[in-house]
């Protein structure tokens, strides 16, 4: 009997070790290539983000390249009636956010969808709000889609990168210290 059990307890670490390993796989080969910053916002600046987008129960919020969606699980939180929308183009962390989001939006009603999709290819005719953490050169390539497409009145919310020929309505300075990633938010209006 003993044996029965110890033989089960080591094929289920054996797959859950391999499950691990798949999704750092994923995770890691998913990332290469891209010329986009791989690391997440930080968590110390969900709060700016918050107070800087005034997010209310009737916005969209896109988060365009949304890694493991935790702008969008935080945001929803903190408005739970709003829509939120991430686009990822990686694997691993688009499984992460996407089961996650299941179990949120099951159990705590909110509307959170994770999407697999480039970021030339989402229709954003219905947002309110756009946030990124995106490098220049990705931004520059979007600012005439941006431009053309958008409603009036959409939001960016940019973490420490700006476009080269667009000037942000307002820059927030966080006051992080020198060494630290995203000091600084740029908002624009399009
Ligand atoms: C710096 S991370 C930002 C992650 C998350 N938004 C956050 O703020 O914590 C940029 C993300 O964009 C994703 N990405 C890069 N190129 C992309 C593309 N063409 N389409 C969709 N997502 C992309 C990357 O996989 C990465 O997860």
């Amino acid at each position: 009997m003993l044996s029965i059990f110890l033989s089960i307890l080591i094929w289920l670490g054996a797959i859950i070790i391999l499950f691990a390993f798949v999704f750092v796989l994923l995770l890691v080969f998913g990332g290469l290539g891209s010329r986009n910053p791989f690391g997440q916002v930080p968590r110390s600046i969900l709060r700016d983000i918050e107070s800087i987008a005034l997010i209310d129960s009737k916005s969209n919020v896109y988060n365009i390249g949304s890694g493991d969606g935790r702008v969008l699980f935080y945001l929803s939180r903190k408005i739970p009636t709003a829509k939120y929308f991430g686009i990822e183009n990686n694997p691993g962390f688009l499984i992460f956010s996407k089961v996650k989001s299941f179990f949120i939006n099951k159990f705590l009603k909110r509307k959170i969808s994770m999407d697999y999709s480039s970021f030339d290819q989402i229709d954003l005719s219905t947002a309110t709000h756009i946030i990124t953490y995106l490098y220049p050169e990705t931004m520059d390539t979007m600012l005439t889609r941006f431009e053309n497409n958008l409603k009036p009145g959409t939001k960016l919310i940019s973490i420490s990168f700006k476009f080269t020929l667009r000037e942000p309505k307002k820059e927030f300075n966080l006051r992080r210290g020198k060494y630290k990633l995203a000091r600084k938010i740029y908002l624009y209006e399009f």
